[in-house]
């Protein structure tokens, strides 16, 4: 089931077309990974889908419930970290979390050991009566996120919760993020940083311009565009004889030895045009042609390169 439907959302700002007829679904329990350059739309969406912005055209659901139609059910359904994180002069975090828990009427006797409980799951128990305008980055943006929580919601939409993050903060974002996952909430995360993404996401969309480019299971977006990879082929001996064979392979579009291959290593990095199928095939071949094939490695497509490629093939 989907616990995010879009269908055809348009926002319009001015001449400004930040969301261009966007479908897209997120299933329930999925880690969502909503990912795009700066402008591409990912911050409209989400103010969309937690009712802070009404859209101009079209429609979108959350938790079934129509977002203008709706807002209340959506509010109670969802929890919103933002991309900033505001200015609470004089609050405490304990009572930063408070307020939030009011005016999402948390009753009052549940208030005090949830909020306990939220600062314990952020890693943030022993900033309970700190400031939070004196509290780190790291730890705002943890706050934030037991903010989002406070109200239980099924779905927790984070608008770049890794930015400004050090690489050890990254990580226990990352393990946190897994921790929700396995508790049973839908997760919606943006970012640039794609790499980032890759291992924690269930499900990816790539959106650009306001337009969704790709999306779906992690492994189907890699795939889609891994048909075509990049195989680093170690020979003993005639490294020249073994270039020539495999120059007249069908799927091997291009040949060339590796550019670090001053030292005679035999290595040749062919550009290969062809799935796992293809590729078993290949390897066949090349032991039936007499090639002395030392190893093969295959140079995994990241992410990163993933996203070049698709929103390069966009005019
Ligand atoms: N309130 C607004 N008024 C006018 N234009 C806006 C407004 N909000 C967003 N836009 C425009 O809509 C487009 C999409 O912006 P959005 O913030 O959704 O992008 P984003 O994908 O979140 O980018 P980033 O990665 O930089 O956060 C941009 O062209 C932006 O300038
Ligand atoms: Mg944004």
């Amino acid at each position: 089931m989907a616990i995010v439907a879009t269908h055809e959302l348009t926002q319009r700002f001015g001449t400004t077309t930040a969301l261009d007829r966007l479908t897209l679904e997120i299933p329930a329990g999925a880690v969502y990974g909503f990912i795009g350059p700066n402008g591409a739309g990912k911050t409209t969406t989400m103010r969309i889908l937690t009712t802070l912005l009404r859209p101009t055209a079209g429609e979108a659901r959350v938790a079934g419930f129509e977002v203008t139609r709706d807002p209340a059910a959506v509010r109670a359904a969802v929890g919103f970290m933002p991309d900033t994180f505001g200015v609470y002069e004089g609050l405490r975090a304990w009572e930063y979390l408070d307020f939030f828990g009011r005016s999402f009427r948390v009753a009052a006797q549940r208030r005090t050991p949830l909020i306990d409980e939220l600062l314990e799951l952020v890693g943030l128990a022993h900033k309970r009566e700190a400031p939070v305008m004196s509290l780190s980055r790291g730890m705002q943006q943890r706050l934030s996120l037991a903010r989002a929580m406070i109200h239980d919601p099924q779905l927790l939409i984070l608008d770049e919760p890794a930015s400004g993050l050090d690489p050890r903060a990254r990580i226990e974002l990352r393990e946190l993020l897994k921790e929700l996952g396995a508790m049973g909430k839908t997760i919606m995360i943006s970012s640039h940083i794609l790499t980032e993404l890759a291992e924690m996401c269930s499900h990816i969309a790539i959106i650009e311009r306001g337009r969704l480019l790709a999306d779906g299971p992690v492994e189907r977006i890699m795939r889609s565009v891994q048909a075509h990879r990049t195989l680093d082929i170690r020979v003993m001996g005639d490294v020249a004889a073994a270039q020539a064979w495999l120059h007249a392979h069908p799927a091997i579009r291009a040949v060339e030895p590796a550019p670090d291959d001053g030292a005679g290593r035999g290595v040749l990095v062919v550009d290969f045009d062809g799935d796992d199928r293809a590729q078993v095939a290949l390897v066949r071949a090349m032991i039936d042609g007499g090639l002395n094939v030392l190893s093969i490695s295959e140079t995994r497509n990241n992410l990163e390169e993933i996203f070049m490629r698709i929103t390069e093939a966009t005019p």
